[in-house]
């Protein structure tokens, strides 16, 4: 089946940017939200980023035109599927809400229609599940913002077919992204399973070891080819966003993850990071600012237990069947930004006194450390 006609389901920070990168590749793309308000300013948004990247001559008035009017705001959910191939849902993660809107729309697509969600930690093959067609559903997790992000990791459940992975995959080249697939639906797919432990551990590691949110930060970015510091990461993501993974990659698999109660306490007093003037650091205003780091920080601390956290994480991914070192290595890069391969990091430092560093801190801190047995192997 060919892919030519996609609807949208949820215009808000990522709904409205996937509708954008899709209609820019010619797809005629139909945006979908319950109340015409969302959808004017969402139209409003996307108006705006095409005039700049005109201003820019990256595009000429008339392809931004083009792209613009290949974008069609429908409220009425029958009307928004009655044409598509493809439904890209990116409606709030929260589980019910998901189940209904599937509930909702499995009654007004067509059996062919294969539905995508682009949820960062919900399982999908729980979802999928819900639906009559578990066959032609599927994870696409776009990150934020999806008109500039390059990668786009693709979840396929438990019970998708083969055709529609290979479908997906080849929608999000057509989309000039790079797909990455985790090949099975494991919490936090690739990015959230490196990333988010690691907030949490660099949170320990603060605890213990008491180095300053700057030395931590320098060392992530300069020995460990982080494109910022962990904690600045964290704040220009936003407390809510790591929280609520958190939450829910927990739920799903203790060992994911070892919550660092810091991060449930930010959220609730509302330290949200850069976007509330407050995280970890604190902001002058809502705009993006960088924290001063340097090399000579980066001198002061040694960040081996970070590098141990995020490599045996990415060691259970490969071990686990979900992903290889390959594909590992090209999300950390394009999803992550790392400026240097982690297992090329890794075996600088010695693969040998990682494995030694964890299992140290399994004795210390608890089982949750223990190294993999991928990270054994290869001593
Ligand atoms: N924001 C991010 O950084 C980010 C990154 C990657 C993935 N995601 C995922 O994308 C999804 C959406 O996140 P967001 O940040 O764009 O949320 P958002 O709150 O900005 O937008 C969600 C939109 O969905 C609309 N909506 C609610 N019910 C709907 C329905 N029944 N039909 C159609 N639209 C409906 C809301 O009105 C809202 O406009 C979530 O699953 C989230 O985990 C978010």
């Amino acid at each position: 089946m060919a892919v030519k006609n996609i609807t949208v389901l949820g215009s808000g920070v990522m709904g409205h940017g996937i509708a954008q990168v899709s209609a820019t590749a010619g797809y005629n793309v139909v945006l979908r939200d319950i109340k015409q308000e969302f959808l004017d300013k969402a139209m409003g948004k996307i108006k705006w980023s095409l005039d700049k990247l005109v201003s820019k001559e990256k595009i000429t008035k008339e392809e931004g035109d083009a792209i613009f009017s290949r974008i069609t705001p429908i409220v009425d959910l029958s009307d928004a599927v009655k044409n598509a191939e493809l439904v890209i849902e990116v409606v709030p993660e929260i589980m019910e809400l998901k189940k209904s809107v599937y509930a909702e729309l499995d009654k007004v697509a067509g059996s062919e229609v294969i539905f995508a969600s682009n949820t960062s930690t919900l399982p999908i093959t729980e979802i999928a599940n819900t639906t009559s067609r578990p066959e032609k559903f599927i994870g696409i997790h776009f990150f934020n913002p999806p008109q500039l992000m390059k990668l786009v990791e693709v979840i396929p459940g438990e019970k998708t077919a083969q055709a529609i992975t290979d479908l997906t995959q080849e929608y999000v080249k057509s989309v000039n992204k790079v797909s990455v697939l985790c090949r099975k639906d494991v919490p936090g797919f690739i990015i959230n399973r490196l990333f988010i432990p690691m907030v949490h551990e660099a949170c320990f590691v603060k605890d213990r070891t008491g180095a300053t949110l700057e030395e931590i930060d320098s060392a992530v970015k300069f020995k460990l080819g982080f494109p910022m510091g962990i904690f600045e990461l964290a704040d220009f993501t936003g407390m809510d966003v790591i929280h609520k993974a958190t939450v829910e990659m927990h739920l799903r698999d203790k060992k994911v993850i070892n919550p660092h109660p810091l991060v449930e306490k930010m959220f609730d007093d509302k330290k949200l990071g850069q976007k509330s003037g407050e995280g970890y650091y604190k902001y002058s205003d809502d705009k993006y600012e960088r924290v001063a780091l340097s090399e000579e920080l980066a001198n002061k601390y040694n960040p081996i237990q970070l590098v141990a956290n995020i490599l045996n994480n990415a060691a259970w991914l490969v071990s686990n069947g979900a992903s290889d070192i390959e594909e590992i290595e090209k999300a950390a890069q394009l999803g992550l930004g790392l400026k240097k391969p982690l297992f090329e990091t890794a075996k600088e430092i010695g693969i040998k006194k990682i494995v030694d560093e964890l299992n140290k801190l399994a004795d210390e801190h608890g089982e949750f450390y223990r190294p993999d047995p991928l990270l054994i192997s290869m001593q």
